[in-house]
Order: C-alpha cells, then sequence, then structure tokens
C-alpha cells in the first residue's frame, strides 16, 4: 500500500471538515498555542507533506528557506493569503492553494450586517438595553441613519464585492458605483445597478457607504488613508471585511473623533488580534472580530475545498485553486 500522506492542520476546523481530511491524509491538528509557533512550524516543516495554515499565521521565512523541507504544499484555509509570501513559496518549489467561491455569500452578508448595525445603532441599542439605560419609546431616541435607497459605494468588484452590490440593491434598493482594478462587464455592472467609476475618489466623493472588498497585501496597504477619508462625506460610513491594513487605522481614528465621516462598521484589523486602542473607545463604530466567513456551513466547505486541493495535489493533478 502507498504510504499515506502527512497534513498537519494548524488550527482546529469544524469536524466535519477535518473527519473528511482524514480519510485522505494522516492527519494531525495543531490545538495550540495558537497562532502555532516558529519552532514548531520549523519542525512541522521536516515532517508533513501538507500544511494547513490560516489568516492567523505569520509564516516564518523558514517555510521557504528551510533545507532537507518535506512539506510540498501549503493548502490555506481561507480566500486571502496576504499572510504568505507568494513569491518566495513559489521561487521555493512549494505549491499555495486558497479557497474562493466558498464564503462569498456570508462575507457579503457579515458586511451587510454591519452596515446595518452602525447605521441603526443596532449593536450599541443592544447595550443600552442591557445596561438597564431604556426608559422607554420616544420618537427622538437613538435616531440612526436610513440605509434603504442610500448610495453604496464598493472598493473591488470582485466575488465578495458583486455579493454585497446584489443583496444592497436588491435588498435595500441601493444604487450602487464601485470601483476595479480591471474592468467590469458592463453587463454585469448593470444586471448588480452598478455603475464603475474611475478612480476610488469618485467612488468616495458620492457614496453614503463604502464598503471595502479588495484584496490586502503591499498594493492595497493604506488604500484608505488621511486624504481619502477626507474625500468621503461626512455622513457617510466605511464598511471593512477585507484586510486590516487597507485602511490607516490612525487617521480612520482621527476622522471618527472629529466627525469627517459618520461612523465605521469594522471586521478586520491591522494588527489582529490588537485592535488600535483609539477604536474602542468610539460610540461610531461597530467592531467585530473577523467573523466574515465565520458560520458553520462556510467554515466546514473552507475546509473541504483544502481536502479538495490537497487530494488534486498527491493525485498529481493540479489542484482547483493553486495560486
Ligand atoms: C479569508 O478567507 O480570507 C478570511 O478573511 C478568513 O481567513
Amino acid at each position: 500500500m502507498a504510504p499515506t500522506n502527512k497534513v498537519l492542520i494548524t488550527t482546529p476546523w469544524p469536524t466535519e471538515a477535518v473527519d473528511t481530511m482524514r480519510t485522505h491524509f494522516e492527519v494531525e491538528v495543531h490545538e495550540g498555542p495558537l497562532p502555532m509557533p516558529a519552532e514548531v512550524w520549523q519542525a512541522a516543516l521536516r515532517d508533513f507533506d501538507a500544511i494547513a495554515p490560516t489568516v492567523i499565521d505569520h509564516l516564518p521565512p523558514s517555510v521557504y528557506a528551510q533545507a532537507g523541507r518535506r512539506t510540498r504544499i501549503l493548502g490555506n484555509f481561507g480566500v486571502g493569503f496576504n499572510h504568505i509570501d507568494i513569491d518566495a513559496a513559489r521561487n521555493s518549489g512549494l505549491v499555495v492553494t486558497n479557497t474562493p467561491g466558498v464564503l462569498t455569500d456570508a462575507t457579503a452578508d457579515q458586511s451587510m450586517g454591519l452596515l446595518l448595525a452602525v447605521a441603526r445603532g443596532i449593536s450599541l441599542g443592544d447595550w443600552h438595553v442591557r445596561d438597564g439605560q431604556w426608559t422607554g419609546w420616544s420618537p427622538t431616541d437613538r435616531l440612526g441613519t436610513q440605509v434603504t435607497g442610500k448610495t453604496l459605494g464598493i472598493i473591488g468588484f470582485g466575488r465578495i464585492g458583486q455579493a454585497m452590490a446584489r443583496r444592497a440593491h436588491f435588498g435595500f434598493g441601493m444604487q450602487i458605483v464601485f470601483h476595479n482594478r480591471s474592468r467590469i462587464e458592463t453587463a454585469v455592472a448593470q444586471g448588480l445597478g452598478a455603475q464603475q467609476l474611475e478612480s476610488v475618489e469618485a467612488v468616495l466623493k458620492v457614496a453614503d457607504f463604502v464598503s471595502l472588498h479588495c484584496p490586502g497585501g503591499a498594493e492595497t496597504r493604506h488604500l484608505i488613508n488621511a486624504d481619502r477619508l477626507n474625500q468621503m462625506q461626512p455622513h457617510a460610513f466605511l464598511i471593512n471585511t477585507a484586510r486590516g491594513d487597507v485602511v490607516d487605522e490612525d487617521a480612520l481614528v482621527d476622522a471618527l473623533q472629529a466627525g469627517t465621516i459618520a461612523g465605521a462598521g469594522l471586521d478586520v484589523f491591522a494588527e489582529e488580534p490588537r485592535v488600535h486602542p483609539g477604536l474602542l473607545g468610539l460610540t461610531n463604530c461597530v467592531l467585530n472580530p473577523h467573523l466574515g466567513s465565520a458560520t458553520l456551513e462556510t467554515r466546514t466547505a473552507m475546509g473541504l475545498k483544502v481536502v479538495e486541493n490537497l487530494v488534486a495535489f498527491f493525485k498529481g493533478d493540479s489542484p482547483p485553486d493553486a495560486l
């Protein structure tokens, strides 16, 4: 019988996905400490044929440079891969895969949820009630901002950006404007009630809500900086379920404190799990702990996608989601 390939999962997954992985491979799950320490990585690279990291794994350089490495593939559990140096991986002969497609709806749902939460004071309202501060209904109590019929600006019109547009346009009658590096087919944009604009600034100037859906990484680091926050309308809200460092958090805190924008709904942060202390004291933002893909169905589907990629790779086929 051919020897079974060994797979290390760096952070526990939903049971169904781990069980499925076990039907194909000899599997170990690193239970902690999390994220997996550098010395555990070093040993793992000698002992496992495949490693399945997540967004919390900031891969040490040994991943790419280690002599005598046994690992041939990194099956990333997640669509974003800015925590992996793809060029270094390729140059060292490591294949990297991700999990596109399966978390589109969950992430767009979360983005819409944050938009509603910050515009309508849903999160603060919850605390108001729990804290015993609610004294009764009033025509002027805790007035939020109407969402229906407003203009949503989307930065990054890939799968998740388009899913967000679909929800906002068909569910909430919003007009959609967006910026995307490449041209999106007019028929696709029109089908979502959306119009592509030439620059990020053009979107920021007209949007009542701005939602970020671009990839992370060096190219988009601080894409939303002080200048661009200044381009937004004072009544506008910023929603970020992409990557924390797409936004200059110091500049965002300044804008939220000064009221140059109305609020923010943030699911991601530049130095997770650390949150900029300036954000913690502000009531015009809603903060979530990177929950974009956090449904049992989606996290299971992400794990199954990693399995699919590893099975294809070890069969000698090209993995469907090779980067
Ligand atoms: C992703 O898939 O990129 C999510 O942010 C979780 O990793």
